[in-house]
């Protein structure tokens, strides 16, 4: 989709880049991340930023940026940080190196509040992250704001060419998007991000790509899969949708799964291998060997399962596909597959067959697509389930009746939430085994049973989380049940922990 007039992000290696994307697509345009090296190829976009990057522009393997090529679309260029850097020393001022780093939080104060600068205030909080900064400013240039103490931290080189030494995409830059915002204005005509073009073309790609050949994908019921399943079978290709049945799910969910595809009208087939799962479980007490048994067997189950793939779909999406947005091998290497069978994925890959109409799109957008094909909201709403399932809830080794107590508890705990509307404020919640008896009473009778833990978090993308602070209330009535129905538990504890350091998982 670069035919149309979009919003080029050149990636030079920030960990913040695919976050400039996201938010010019916030502010409704279609922005599309490129390498460097692709400058040339751009199609054609109707703005172009540069990013930020780790290096250094006086290393020797610092990246480096085609001008002319850059130049020769003539539409308004934005330098972040290294970007910022690179086109000075493009328009004939240099860098200055130190190693003093400013980190963090710092003041802005614009030369005058228009242009980039229009509609903020005249003292607005950046963050910074940087060493270097522009020194020996060409001719073209004018400093259009300084830190604190006076250091010119962005510039403007001739009508066309912008630069900012902060980051605007992060929340910590209070007026970051009203930056960014002034900067597309000066861009003519940017395409909308408008999600039923992006379905329309999604569609004809499927078909266009597929052909008459067999499409196989994973689906575990999870927002990504079901998208990618009921997308595939709206284009009406030959689609084969598998689900592996661990042992290692929650409540019924296997059936309601396959009730939701049906509703659907999406055909899957499910394999059902618990007691292979739960055999080979036996007795291994080790996380990591208990992960790796589970996703070995994952993959040589779907695999066996497969045979010989005309071709696959994967609900791989843009945050999954960091290195580089067009080099196919470094988005295979992001799949979340087990590492040991990633070549099995790059193999086909390498021989076309491997299809991922998601990888462009963030989270919210698969929800939005999702909708759009008629998925209901309380599938795309779900929260994020594990691939190990509840194994990673079950610290120790895995028993059957360790798995009916861990579903029991978490049906109740999770009806709770739905109950009173907290589901939805929630981004995980669960109720896990905590595989340590302690002495109570039920009845007239002395207990000596295991304790649930309940975890409610929030967060944005997984790396950090809070715990919530659910109602007293809603905790008691949650005790209370699981403490009355659920046959092995004695004692309900609330998970106040914070990642990091805690995880958001047990295991
Ligand atoms: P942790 O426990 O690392 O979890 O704080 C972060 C998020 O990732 C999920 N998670 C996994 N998802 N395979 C997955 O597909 C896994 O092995 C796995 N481990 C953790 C977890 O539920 C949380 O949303």
């Amino acid at each position: 989709m670069n035919e149309i007039d979009h919003v080029a992000v050149l990636d030079f290696g920030s960990q913040y880049t695919q976050l400039i994307v996201r938010r010019v697509r916030e502010l409704g345009h279609y922005a599309k991340l490129y390498e460097p090296e692709e400058v040339a190829s751009l199609g054609k976009p109707g703005a172009i930023i540069l990013s930020g990057g780790p290096k250094s522009t006086s290393d020797e393997d610092a990246p480096d940026i085609d001008f002319d090529a850059l130049d020769s679309y003539g539409v308004p260029v934005l330098g972040v940080c290294y970007g910022m850097q690179l086109l000075n020393i493009k328009f004939g001022g240099s860098v200055k190196s130190s190693n003093r780093r400013e980190y963090g939080p710092a003041e802005l104060k614009p030369s005058a509040l228009e242009g980039l600068y229009a509609d903020i205030s005249d003292s607005s909080q950046v963050w910074m992250s940087h060493s270097d900064t522009v020194s020996d400013l060409p001719d073209n240039s004018k400093v259009i704001a300084t830190n604190k103490g006076g250091t010119p931290v962005s510039l403007q080189w001739g009508d066309r060419y912008f630069g900012i030494q902060f980051h605007p995409e992060v929340t910590h830059s209070h007026e970051g998007n009203t930056i960014l915002k002034n900067f597309l204005s000066l861009a003519k005509d940017l395409a909308p991000f408008i999600i039923e073009d992006f379905k329309r073309e999604m569609l004809d790609g499927i078909r266009a790509k597929v052909g008459d050949k067999q499409v196989v994908c994973g689906v575990s019921g999870g927002v990504d899969s079901t998208v990618l399943a009921v997308l595939l079978n709206e284009a009406g290709v030959n689609v084969r949708a598998i689900f592996v049945d661990h042992g290692l799910m929650r409540m019924n969910e296997g059936d309601e799964v396959r009730a939701n595809f049906a509703r659907m009208g999406v055909d899957i087939e499910t394999v059902e291998c618990s007691e292979l799962f739960l055999g080979k479980l036996a007795g291994v007490a080790d996380p990591e060997e208990k992960r790796k048994i589970i996703g070995n067997l994952f993959i040589d189950v779907f695999w066996d399962t497969v045979g010989d793939a005309e071709m696959l779909a994967q609900g791989t999406l843009y945050p999954d596909v960091i290195e580089s947005a067009s080099n196919a091998k470094s988005k295979a290497s992001k799949i979340k597959t087990h590492h040991n069978r990633v070549q099995r994925i790059l193999d086909l890959q390498e021989q076309g067959k491997v299809l991922e109409p998601l990888a462009e799109l963030f989270k919210d957008e698969v929800r939005e697509l999702g909708a759009l094909l008629g998925i209901e909201q309380d599938i795309l709403d779900r929260h994020p389930f594990p691939g190990p399932g509840l194994a990673v809830r079950c610290p120790g080794d895995i028993t059957e009746k360790k798995l009916r107590v861990i579903r029991e508890c978490d049906a109740i705990f999770i009806g709770t939430l739905k109950a009173h509307g907290w589901y939805g404020k929630v981004w995980q919640a669960y109720a896990g085994l905590i595989p340590v008896k302690t002495v109570g009473v039920k009845g007239d009778e002395r207990s000596y049973e295991w304790a649930t833990n309940l975890r409610a978090v929030i967060s944005e993308d997984a790396m950090t989380a809070d715990w919530v602070e659910l109602p007293p209330a809603l905790l008691r009535e949650v005790s209370n049940r699981i403490l009355n129905e659920v046959d092995g538990i004695n004692r309900v504890l609330y998970d106040i922990s914070t990642k990091p350091p805690a995880s958001i998982e047990w295991e």
